[in-house]
């Protein structure tokens, strides 16, 4: 039988008893996709696991131009073009561009990978389900998104159905991100999710695969998790979490 739809106060006292985590009969173990999305729970929720190709067409002399532009400018600057973008297909069905939340000069950094429908409609990353349980297990590591945090994601623009995003808008994209990893110079990078993990790694690996070691990104120590949302779908995934959020607080420390 399947078991109840976890409430966020399960997973607030699931995440105060850290040596309980893992527990497979909090979390939505059973739902299908269809399940999840069509919920409220499940609206920030996108399969992962997708291989992306990361290479740039050496031959085509647009993404080199377009790179190095947005690899020269300011903040100020960046945000706006963001803002204003019109580089792929995204921008046609968005709402708002998701550019960031939290602190230019926070020190710990947290990648995503796209906006939901919320973050659509607010223009601020994680502000859907998937946010609140990120806030969770910041909390978790005695760290508050209001204080400490600087957010944004992989791709500015949401995905239509929140489907994942594709190669070419990843490349298209990830431009704005690496300017805005220079730019905020953080102590440590957490990428949450297969598309920020794979982008940021240079790797492409399951998530499973990459969790438990620390890289660097342009020699800034990186730590790759999984996905909040994703943890909502399997209950394997919520203690290699914690641990990977322990890994963060040990490099903060
Ligand atoms: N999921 C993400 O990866 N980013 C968001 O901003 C929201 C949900």
């Amino acid at each position: 039988m399947k078991s109840e739809s976890p409430s966020l106060k399960n997973l607030v006292e699931l995440l105060s008893y850290s040596k309980e985590l893992g527990l497979g009969d909090v979390v939505l173990d059973g739902l299908t996709r269809e399940e999840i999305m069509s919920s409220n729970i499940g609206e920030d929720i996108k399969s992962t696991g997708t291989a992306i190709d990361q290479g740039i067409d050496q031959n085509s002399p647009e993404p080199l131009i377009w790179s190095e532009a947005v690899s020269e400018m300011n903040y100020k600057s960046l945000e706006e073009t963001a803002n204003h973008c019109q580089k792929c297909a995204l921008c046609e069905k968005r709402n708002r561009v998701v550019f960031s939340d939290g602190h230019v000069d926070a020190r710990l950094m947290i990648v995503g990978e796209a906006p939901g429908a919320k973050e659509d409609e607010a223009g601020i990353p994680f502000v859907g389900q998937a946010g609140k349980f990120l806030d969770l297990l910041l909390a978790s590591i005695s760290l508050s998104r209001k204080n400490s945090v600087y957010i944004c994601n992989v791709l500015k623009c949401r995905p239509p159905g929140n489907r994942n995003p594709l190669p070419d808008e990843i490349e298209t994209c990830t431009p704005y991100l690496a300017r805005q990893i220079a730019l905020v110079a953080p102590e440590v990078i957490l990428a949450v999710g297969t598309f920020a993990a794979q982008f940021l790694t240079g790797k492409k690996l399951p998530l499973g695969k990459l969790r438990g070691s620390t890289y660097s990104y342009k020699g800034v120590p990186l730590v790759v998790t999984y996905h909040p949302a994703a943890l909502l779908r399997n209950s394997g995934w919520t203690r290699p979490t914690w641990e990977d959020f322990q890994l963060l607080r040990k490099i903060m420390d």
